[in-house]
């Protein structure tokens, strides 16, 4: 069988490079990712006809990436059963609080597990779509292992360099 896909959508061009982290994320752990543009207001034809044959095309998990109103995750997630990360992307007038609470605050009985605003909620989004896919994919488990142990080892190397400089 071969791995589920990831999706991850984005409201305009312009939320690109704040999602940088999510987008590296997926590949280092070696998961497939399709990466597109498609708004929830200025193309909603497209956002529904991607989303709803997402699950037929070979998507496990789709990441929904908005700024301001940002209702690209919910729109995202009322298309389809599988499951929807929202990234609220920072930027505009209130700086991604608009997008955090439009994508947390979603009414019960369509779900959007919300990130948080800014690069660690991009990598977070790739990190919960990977333990996702790993329910079922030893491999990629074994992969997030090493990832975990990679960043355990990075924190007690800067204890040992910081401890040293002020023993
Ligand atoms: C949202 O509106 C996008 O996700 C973006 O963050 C925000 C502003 O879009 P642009 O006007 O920069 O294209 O749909």
């Amino acid at each position: 069988m071969s791995m589920k896909k990831v999706a991850v959508l984005m409201g305009s061009k312009n939320d690109l490079p704040k999602l940088e982290g999510c987008v590296k994320t997926l590949k280092a752990l070696g998961i497939p990712a399709e990466v597109r543009v498609m708004s929830a207001h200025r193309t909603p034809d497209i956002v529904a006809g991607f989303v709803s044959t997402a699950a037929a095309e070979g998507f496990g998990v789709i990441i929904a990436a908005a700024g301001g109103a940002a209702h690209l995750a919910g729109v995202t997630a009322a298309h389809t059963l599988l499951p929807v990360i929202g990234i609220p992307v920072e930027g505009g007038a209130l700086n991604g609080l608009d997008a955090l609470l439009a994508t947390v605050q979603m009414p019960g009985g369509i779900p959007v597990a919300t990130v948080a605003i800014g690069s660690g909620g991009a990598v977070n989004a790739a990190l919960l779509a990977a333990e996702i896919l790993a329910l079922s994919d030893e491999a990629l488990l074994e992969r997030l292992r090493l990832y975990r142990a990679d960043q355990r080892a990075k924190v007690e190397a800067a204890d040992r360099e910081v401890s040293s400089q002020h023993a």
